[in-house]
């Protein structure tokens, strides 16, 4: 099982960036934390981050054709992009859409989301957390199809 994690504009910047919000946890940070459980689910995950709109739709393109699913922290693109919207679906591999901060207790422009409808599950509001539980929900949705037990039981 091989899921690419995509982080979008922006958090390159956690640790530093607005930390009431996001916490003083860094990407790298988030990236060792989600490649410890994947070893513990014996997942492989590779990463990818990016400010530009383009730069993560041509991600998505490419990594499509050897990934069985995502995690997709877009950032503010999440309420913008029907452009990543689209490569989403134009690569048809199951995502779940993370957030570290709980968007709907934030502005009302965070309520909206271009990716939440098609995808397997939304997380959102606990931090690195919110990650670590998409991973085993995402592990547990691939797992499923191939006939395996519950990655939380
Ligand atoms: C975010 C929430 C978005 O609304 C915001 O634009 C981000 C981060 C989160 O992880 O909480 O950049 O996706």
């Amino acid at each position: 099982m091989r899921i690419g994690v995509v982080h979008g504009p922006n958090l390159n910047l956690l640790g530093s960036r607005e930390p009431e919000v996001y916490g003083h946890g860094t990407l790298a940070d988030v990236d060792a934390a989600v490649a410890a459980l994947a070893r513990h689910l014996e997942a492989e995950v590779e990463f990818f981050q990016s400010n530009s709109e383009g730069a993560l739709v041509a991600h998505v393109q490419e990594a499509g054709a050897r990934v069985d699913g995502f995690l997709v922290n877009a950032g503010a693109y999440t309420h913008t992009s029907i452009a990543l919207r689209d490569a989403l679906l134009a690569v048809a591999r199951p995502y779940v859409e993370v957030h570290l901060s709980n968007v709907f207790a934030r502005e009302p422009f965070r309520h909206r989301s271009f990716l939440a409808d098609r995808a397997v599950g939304v997380v959102c509001g606990f931090g690195v957390d919110s990650y670590l539980l998409a991973l085993r929900a995402l592990a547990g949705h691939l797992g499923r199809a191939g006939g395996r037990r519950s990655v939380f039981a």
